[in-house]
């Protein structure tokens, strides 16, 4: 067997930028990973020439330099821009909130009639709180924004993505809800946005490509099938699944969300005309559907690909997307990173798994970065993507 300097469990984002960032310092990892692929929750296939997200639109935003220039090394990004329609019952609105979807709500025309209709709904909203504090969702989503848009553009949507009721859930879900008070669709505020052409699954099939022979990945490879000859075996473990899995879930279990996706071709150039629309009733049993040909608009003539995605509850056989990060499972975390560092000293848990927090693509490689910072002690000014 080679002599490896580092086990790598999982090969989504956070796992692989180590494993080249390691060869990159002449350091050979070994990757394993449970699915049959390589790009975690990122992964990426194209068929008829489109690219199709495995586990729901992905689309990279950031305002973090360091990270944009860095990935642009791995594949081409285009421009794309998530401008998402919210479907109400067969009635159409723009999101994220902005004088679009006030017009469609209200027909206010100018931003000083949108922020008086809003006002009018969030006092009436406050009149009936009293001088209490929002005790639920409902509550909160009504005081900040009025009932009319809570009714129909929220309340059900959250109600899906939570399997409860939003007088059930707690207040501190929804914390702020920005308005835009110009005609604006973009729903991120981040100055670099786009999605890889071809799909992201390049960016990693590179990383391994470029790193002089240094990584080796097993695919097909749960690392719990081998734990003990892996942890006597290597001297250095960096492990991106989750983390009470690795204590046996001593302690208990952490929750997460799950989701379901329902993927359908049909013979259209264009079915829905819009890359992702949400469906923020409480029945569609969806919350969102993506039509993957308007992501990169390189797809073959006559062939549309959609997927539908469904939350779900999450028990250990379903896939975990979303962690419930509510004071219980805080205070359980903070068990397993206290057996973390007791128990399991050569182990670095990274990523979304490992440490229980929802990441967006570009934290993940940020964190990645910190990591590797740490581990190999370079400067913290040291800018990863012109080394
Ligand atoms: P990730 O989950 O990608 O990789 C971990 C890998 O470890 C997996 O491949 C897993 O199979 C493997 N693994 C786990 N346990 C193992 C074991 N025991 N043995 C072997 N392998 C094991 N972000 C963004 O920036 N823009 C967006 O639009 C979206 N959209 C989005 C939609 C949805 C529906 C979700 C759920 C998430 C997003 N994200 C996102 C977030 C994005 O998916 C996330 O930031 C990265 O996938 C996190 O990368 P990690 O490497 O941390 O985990």
């Amino acid at each position: 067997t080679k002599n490896y300097d580092y086990l790598i469990v999982g090969a989504g984002p956070f796992g692989m930028t180590f494993a080249y960032e390691a060869a990159k310092r002449g350091k050979r990892s070994l990757v394993v990973e449970k699915r049959s692929f390589i790009g975690g929750n990122t992964h990426t296939h194209v068929e008829n020439g489109i690219t199709v997200h495995d586990f729901g639109a992905h689309i990279f935003h950031t305002d973090n330099k360091e990270v944009w220039d860095y990935v642009q090394n791995f594949a081409e990004f285009n421009n794309f821009q998530n401008q998402v329609v919210a479907n109400y019952n067969g009635k159409l609105f723009n999101l994220p909130f902005n004088m679009n979807t006030f017009y469609q709500m209200w027909g206010t025309k100018t931003p000083a009639e949108a922020k008086a209709k809003i006002e009018e709904q969030k006092s009436a909203a406050l009149k009936e709180l009293g001088d209490r504090q929002p005790r639920n969702l409902e509550e909160q989503a009504i005081s900040l924004i009025g009932t009319d848009i809570y009714q129909a553009l929220i309340k059900g949507y959250t109600e899906k993505q939570w399997g409860r009721k939003a007088t059930e859930l707690p207040a501190f879900i929804i914390k702020r809800l920005p308005v835009r008070f110009i005609y604006d669709n973009n729903y991120f505020n981040h100055r670099y946005q786009g999605i890889p052409v071809g799909g992201y699954t390049q960016i990693f099939e590179n990383m391994v490509e470029r790193s002089n022979g240094l990584i080796d990945v097993l695919t097909d490879t749960d690392f719990f099938d081998h734990k003990d000859e892996f942890m006597a075996e290597f001297p250095r473990v960096l492990y991106t699944g989750m983390i009470d899995q690795f204590f046996d879930y001593k302690f208990g279990e952490l929750e997460y969300r799950s989701l379901r996706f329902e993927s359908e071709t049909i013979d259209s150039d264009n079915y829905q005309g819009n890359a992702v629309i949400n469906y923020t009733d409480a029945e569609t049993p969806y919350t969102r559907q993506m039509e993957w040909r308007h992501f990169d608009g390189l797809a073959d003539e006559g062939k549309t690909i959609i997927t539908r995605e469904y939350p779900q509850d999450w028990d250990r056989t379903k896939e975990a997307y979303y962690p419930v990060n509510d004071d219980k499972n805080t205070e359980l975390y903070k068990q397993y990173v206290k057996a973390a560092r007791e128990e399991a000293p050569e182990v670095l848990f990274g990523g979304r798994l490992g440490k229980y927090r929802y990441f967006d693509m570009d934290q993940v490689f940020n964190d990645a970065f910190n990591t590797v910072r740490q581990e190999f002690g370079v400067a913290d000014d040291f800018n990863f993507a012109h080394d």
